[in-house]
């Protein structure tokens, strides 16, 4: 990260446009993916595929939009893995998770632009990611062909990695619109208040403000 920053609004940078652009590309491509993908899965979900145009459309279409997916995902894991290393504060700053539940912040340890829990999310992100690919290679049939049996065991792959995706996602959602109040805006004008910085995240804060007001 490059010297203090201030903003002529007097809010904290959090995401640049293109950031935000990449972080979106990757939502909405997730949300066609999972939908899509549950029809794949259960008949009963099989309405769903009316996202991609329906059944045909979507047989087609769900390899290459996660192909799409992977590729942007690709770009924000690449910009961001160095900020989701755990830290041993991280670690003091889990241990004081049920205060943190309690709304006691008091004497938290301070921590850095994520916190462990968005740092574990990202993490078992792109571990689904790469088993989201590498099964899904394994199981498109216009570029691949494997065995039966490996075909098998990378649908097996695909549904677990996939699942671990969409809980993954909730959890994110949940907590990006309802928990931690603020949080919305770094994603979609860019920027956060002084105060959500500083009580969530006081060492970035002071990185990227140099100490701030
Ligand atoms: C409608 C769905 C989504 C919403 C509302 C949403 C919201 C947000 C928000 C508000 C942030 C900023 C959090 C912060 O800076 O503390 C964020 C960051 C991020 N989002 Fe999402 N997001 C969505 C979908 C996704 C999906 C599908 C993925 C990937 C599969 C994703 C991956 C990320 C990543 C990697 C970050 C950076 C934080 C980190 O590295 O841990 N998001 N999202």
């Amino acid at each position: 990260m490059s010297g203090p920053v201030v903003m002529k609004s007097g809010d904290v940078p959090r995401y640049a446009p293109g950031e935000r652009v990449t972080h979106w590309i990757v939502a909405i491509t997730f949300v066609l993916l999972a939908l899509s993908g549950l029809a794949f899965f259960h008949p009963a979900f099989w309405s769903l595929t009316a996202v991609l145009g329906g059944g045909v459309w979507s047989r087609i279409l769900h390899p290459y939009v996660g192909v799409v997916m992977f590729v942007f995902f690709g770009l924000m894991a690449l910009k961001y893995w160095k900020d989701n290393l755990i830290q041993p504060y991280d670690r003091a700053w889990q241990k004081r998770l049920p205060d943190i539940l309690n709304n006691n912040d008091h004497g938290l340890p301070e921590i850095d632009k994520y916190n462990i829990g968005q740092k574990q999310l990202f993490l078992a992100w792109v571990v689904s990611m790469v088993l989201l690919l590498v099964s899904g290679v394994v199981m498109w049939r216009d570029v691949a062909s494997f065995p039966v049996p490996v075909i098998r065991i990378a649908s097996v792959v695909h549904a677990i990695a996939a699942v671990v995706m969409i809980l993954g996602f909730i959890v994110h959602v949940y907590s990006a619109i309802f928990w931690v109040r603020g949080s919305m805006r770094a994603m979609t004008r860019g920027t956060v208040t002084h105060g959500w910085a500083k009580h969530h995240h006081p060492l970035w804060y002071r990185r990227v403000t140099g100490g701030g007001k």
